[in-house]
């Protein structure tokens, strides 16, 4: 499968849900982003928009610093209210976006978190959210079933809970993941709902060695399928900086690792990840750029709770935001001289592997 499974799904799910008139969209806006992306102009919005509803969290993961920003953030900037946000998902509408990620910090800490999703599914855009599934309740699994959602993604770190509560630093961790993952399959079976269950593993030296397990667990949980990344040393905040392999027979057994998930991936198609994207990541852990051209400010397109905006979920990461559209609004941030600029400026960017924006590259990989 070249295509990451989840975009499948979606497409599926986008046939089911959706008007004839938006479906029919989907082919033109594909080639529109690529023609933007040739012409280096906005003619149609990014595939794929993010809303990073809050940079805080109930955990504090070792590969992640977002919550150690959430106080200083907080107290020097008004964050959006729900018509700020309601205009926000209007203008990605407006401007051709496909589908949206809700994301953080911790989304299901944010009190208008269902509005959002509902405003979202109102505007005929696919949604998926990503949780450490700490607030996942029989009434909040219900809450966003009914919201209209079409993909919760758990994240799950390791097989173990010593392995998951040791990168996640909470004790409690995997067994709410867990629980998280079996009352979202509780509240489908129940409504017969169609929403898909996804897992997200981030790999690193501390984890890989349970990945093939990782991929067992899921199944018997009831997920729908899996996803891996390669996890980054991206969090400026962070002193204990270090993911990388210690020596050549870790690299080694990794490789082996991702050689089992590829062989796995062909045999089944439980994991989500392309086959494409599984090979990029004996490159990854060698300290290789990308191989392949990325499109992010052209597919992809991040707005946190502040108004600020970034190409990619990356940048975020990395603080290295393109502007704020609290005065001016997305939809002239996205069509401005300004943008247009700071597109071609990082087309030749190759500096991270991050799953959602190489899997949508991916999806161009025929024409560029
Ligand atoms: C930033 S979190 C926000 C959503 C939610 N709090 C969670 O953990 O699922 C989104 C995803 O990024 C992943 N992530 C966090 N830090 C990372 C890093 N340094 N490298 C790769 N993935 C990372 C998390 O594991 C999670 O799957
Ligand atoms: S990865 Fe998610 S759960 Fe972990 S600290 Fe970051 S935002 Fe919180
Ligand atoms: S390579 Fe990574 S950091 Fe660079 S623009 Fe693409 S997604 Fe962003």
């Amino acid at each position: 499968m070249i295509i990451r499974k989840s975009y499948l799904s979606y497409i599926f799910q986008g046939f089911k849900h959706n008007s004839f008139t938006t479906v029919l969209k989907y082919p033109f806006r594909y080639f529109g982003t690529f023609a933007g992306y040739k012409l280096g102009e906005s003619i149609s919005g990014p595939i794929q928009g993010t809303l990073c509803l809050t940079y805080n969290c109930n955990l504090h993961c070792e590969m992640c610093d977002l919550p150690l920003r959430h106080k200083n953030l907080e107290a020097k900037n008004e964050s959006f209210n729900l018509d700020q946000y309601y205009k926000i998902i209007d203008d990605f509408a407006a401007i051709g976006t496909s589908g949206m990620a809700i994301s953080g910090g911790e989304p299901m800490l944010h009190k208008d978190l269902y509005q959002i999703i509902k405003y979202i599914r109102k505007n005929e855009m696919m949604v998926q959210m990503t949780t450490n599934g700490w607030f996942i309740t029989p009434d909040t699994a219900q809450e966003l079933y009914q919201s209209g959602i079409n993909v919760i993604s758990i994240s799950l770190d390791g097989a173990t809970a010593q392995t998951h509560n040791k990168i996640r630093k909470n004790e409690q961790s995997f067994q709410k993941a867990i629980e998280a993952i079996k009352i979202l399959n509780q509240v489908r079976t129940k409504n017969n709902a169609s929403f898909k269950i996804n897992i997200s593993s981030t790999l690193g030296k501390n984890n890989y060695s349970e990945a093939i397990e990782l991929v067992q667990l899921a199944k018997s949980l009831g997920a729908d399928y899996i996803g891996f990344m390669p996890v980054h040393e991206i969090a400026p905040d962070l002193d204990n900086h270090d993911y990388s392999l210690n020596n050549e027979s870790d690299l080694e057994s990794l490789f082996k690792t991702v050689d089992q998930l590829i062989k796995i991936k062909k045999e089944d198609d439980f994991i989500e990840t392309s086959v494409a994207y599984l090979k990029m990541f004996k490159s990854f852990y060698q300290n290789e750029k990308l191989p392949i051209p990325c499109l992010a400010g052209y597919t992809t397109l991040v707005v946190d709770c502040y108004g600020e905006v970034f190409p990619c979920f990356a940048f975020y990461e990395m603080k290295k935001s393109w502007g704020n559209i609290k005065e001016k609004g997305l939809k002239a941030f996205w069509d401005s001289y300004d943008l247009k600029i700071k597109r071609e400026k990082i087309k030749a960017c190759r500096e991270c592997y991050w799953n959602c924006q190489v899997e949508t590259n991916l999806l161009y990989r025929p024409f560029v």
